[in-house]
C-alpha cells in the first residue's frame, strides 16, 4: 500500500466496519514498515481490497482485512490473506493471530480455510457494539496452507 492508495482504502473501510480507521491512522502506519505491513488488491489500478499486519519478534497480528462489497466473493479476500501469509513466512513469524466478530461467519470461514484455529473469545471486544470477538491463530510452521 502506498499513501496514494489510502483515500480508496478509507472509503472501503467506511463501508466495511462500524468504527472505521481514518486516513491519518493508515498514513502513520505506512511510515513504519519495520512493524506494519499493508497490501492492497487493485483492479485497473483502483484499490478493491486491503489487508494489514503488525509484526514483531516471531508474532504477527492481522489488523484489518476488507474487500469492496462490489468485488466480494471473487477470491480477493483469500488472495490478500495468502499474500500476507507469504510475507509472514519471509519474516519468519511463527504465529499470526486476529480477532473476528462472533457474528462474522463469512470471515471465520475464510480464516479456517487458510488454517486459522479458534483459540479464545474476548468478551465485549468491540466497544461500539459490545459484540464479542473470537481470537483465531495460525501456526505457520505446522499447518500453513498457501493456495497458488
Ligand atoms: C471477509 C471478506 C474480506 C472476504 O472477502 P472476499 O473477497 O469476499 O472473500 P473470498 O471471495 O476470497 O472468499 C473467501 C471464502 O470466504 C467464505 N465465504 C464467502 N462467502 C461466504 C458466505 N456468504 N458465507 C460464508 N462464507 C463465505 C468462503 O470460505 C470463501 O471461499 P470459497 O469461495 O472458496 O467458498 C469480505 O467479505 C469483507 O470485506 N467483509 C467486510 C469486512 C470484514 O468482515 N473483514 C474481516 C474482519 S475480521
Amino acid at each position: 500500500m502506498r499513501t496514494d492508495h489510502v483515500e480508496k482504502v478509507v472509503e472501503i473501510e467506511k463501508k466495511s466496519f462500524p468504527a472505521p480507521w481514518n486516513r491519518s491512522v493508515f498514513v502513520n502506519h505506512l511510515k513504519h514498515p519495520e512493524f506494519a505491513k499493508y497490501i492492497v488488491a487493485t483492479i485497473d489500478n483502483v484499490v478493491v481490497g486491503y489487508i494489514g499486519l503488525f509484526f514483531g519478534g516471531n508474532y504477527g497480528q492481522i489488523t484489518n482485512l476488507a474487500v469492496d462489497p462490489a468485488y466480494q466473493n471473487q477470491g480477493i479476500g483469500i488472495g490478500l490473506l495468502t499474500t500476507i501469509i507469504r510475507f509472514a513466512l519471509v519474516k519468519k513469524l511463527i504465529t499470526i493471530s486476529l480477532e473476528v466478530r462472533v457474528s462474522n461467519s463469512k470471515a471465520q470461514e475464510l480464516y479456517k480455510k487458510m488454517g486459522f484455529n479458534f483459540v479464545g473469545k474476548r468478551q465485549g471486544y468491540y466497544q461500539e457494539t459490545g459484540e464479542d470477538a473470537y481470537v483465531m491463530c495460525l501456526q505457520l510452521e505446522q499447518n500453513t496452507k498457501i493456495i497458488p
